[in-house]
Order: structure tokens, then C-alpha cells, then sequence
């Protein structure tokens, strides 16, 4: 597989051409499972709460958590030791998420919290706080090879920035801000690694890469969202 290329390929199909222990750092954001949201008791309506993905294609939770676990452990094996992983995630799944990386083999080491400080509002006949928590889990194949540590009110397990906008905002529901996605990927991983993310949507890991000065290398099911990719990395090297 080439490296600095996104897929349009199902992640399953495309993890399983790549070779053993390549990858330095994996960086993902998988589609979520929102039934349980949808199950909120005393809705008139679960649009209340939820907003719909078109990529949210799960029927059952067994199915959509026996889908990470395939994705997970492929992660695992394409890893190399000491490889980092980062998987957002909602706080509905974290406890299942954090049982996956350790049942695949990664080692669980913190939940990092993303304040979102322009969530979309809680409105009163909802009955629900605004979701204005993404959570960020971080794992690793055995201790972790790279660790730029940065000054100490930097390490905290916790980001706090706007959801995309203005120019950065592209077409993608989902799109996580570069602010969220760098600090990170600057801790763990050093110019010139190889970083994963089976999920491009619309490209921010590889984006941040390539402002980073590190490789990436990616899937994507949608045309759409590789469109978006492309235009992302074309605006960036200025063409
Ligand atoms: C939560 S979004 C990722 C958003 C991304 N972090 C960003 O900043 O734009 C998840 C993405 O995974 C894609 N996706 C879902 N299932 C997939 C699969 N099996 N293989 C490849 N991509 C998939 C969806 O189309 C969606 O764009």
C-alpha cells in the first residue's frame, strides 16, 4: 500500500493489505452507534437528542461493537510496539471501547476529555445538559516509544476548543477541529512516522500529518468525504 494516500475503501478491506507492525500512530474516529440515544425514555421524538449520521449503519450493538473489534485488532496487528492509538468516542461507549483495546492486546492508558464550548444548546423540553463532551481514548502496543513531553499545563487530559468552524469547516458532520487533533499527534509521534486512521471522513488526521511533517495513510468508504480529503490537502500545499 502507498503511504500518504486515503482509500476509498472499506477499512476492513484495506487494514488487511497492510503489513505487520508499520504503523507508529493510530488516530480515529470511528462512525458511532447512537440506539441508545435513540432510546432516551420520554421523547416525543429521538431527533430530540440525536443527530442522525448517514454513516451510522449498525442495526444491533453486538453488530457494531463485533465491527470495532475487527477494526481494533487489525489496528493492533499493523502496529508497532510501542505505537500509540487515539479513538474518539461518546460516553455512552467508552467502558465497551476501553474493553476492546485491551481484549485486542493495545494497553488502556487514559480518556482524554474535548470541552466542546460551542456545543449545540440544550433546549428546555428536551430535558438533557447539551452534549458538549467528546471523549478521546488513549491506548498503546506496550509502553508507548514516543512521549514528547510538553510543559506540564499541556499534558492534562483534557482540550477545550471551539467544533470546527469558519474556514477549517468543511461539508462533514463530524469534522474534528486540527486544534483537537495536533497536540496529540505532536506527544506521539515524531516527523517522519506513519499515522493510521481507518476512518478519514473528511481528512483532518492526514491534514494534521501533513502540517506535521509526518506520513499517513488511510480509508475512507465515501466518495463524497475523499472529495473533501482532496481539496483539504490541495488547499494545504497551496495549489
Ligand atoms: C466520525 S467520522 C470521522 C470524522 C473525521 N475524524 C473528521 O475529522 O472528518 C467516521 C467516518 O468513517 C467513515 N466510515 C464508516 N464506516 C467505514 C468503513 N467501514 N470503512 C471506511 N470508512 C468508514 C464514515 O463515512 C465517516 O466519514
Amino acid at each position: 500500500m502507498t503511504i500518504n494516500k486515503v482509500y476509498n475503501i472499506d477499512c476492513l478491506v484495506g487494514l488487511k493489505k497492510m503489513k505487520d507492525e508499520s504503523v507508529d500512530l493510530i488516530f480515529t474516529d470511528p462512525p458511532y452507534f447512537q440506539y441508545r440515544a435513540k432510546n432516551v425514555k420520554g421523547l416525543k421524538n429521538h431527533k430530540d437528542v440525536v443527530t442522525e449520521f448517514e454513516f451510522d449503519l449498525y442495526k444491533t450493538e453486538e453488530e457494531y461493537l463485533a465491527f470495532l473489534e475487527e477494526v481494533v485488532a487489525e489496528c493492533f496487528r499493523v502496529a508497532k510496539p510501542g505505537a500509540a492509538g487515539y479513538l474518539f468516542c461518546g460516553d455512552d461507549f467508552v467502558s465497551y471501547i476501553n474493553k476492546i483495546i485491551e481484549k485486542t492486546g493495545f494497553q488502556f492508558r487514559k480518556v482524554i476529555h474535548w470541552h466542546k464550548t460551542n456545543p449545540f444548546p440544550a433546549i428546555y423540553t428536551r430535558k438533557m445538559y447539551s452534549n458538549s463532551m467528546e471523549l478521546i481514548v488513549h491506548f498503546s502496543k506496550g509502553t508507548p516509544k514516543t512521549w514528547n513531553h510538553k510543559e506540564v499545563n499541556k499534558m492534562h487530559n483534557f482540550i477545550e476548543t471551539p467544533i470546527c468552524m469558519g474556514k477549517e469547516r468543511k461539508s462533514h458532520k463530524t469534522q474534528k477541529p486540527l486544534k483537537v487533533c495536533i497536540p496529540f499527534i505532536e506527544i506521539s509521534s515524531n516527523e517522519g512516522d506513519l499515522i493510521l486512521d481507518p476512518f478519514m471522513g473528511s481528512g483532518s488526521t492526514a491534514v494534521a500529518a501533513q502540517k506535521l511533517g509526518r506520513n499517513y495513510i488511510g480509508f475512507e468508504r465515501s466518495k463524497e468525504y475523499c472529495d473533501i480529503i482532496k481539496e483539504r490537502l490541495r488547499e494545504l500545499d497551496g495549489n
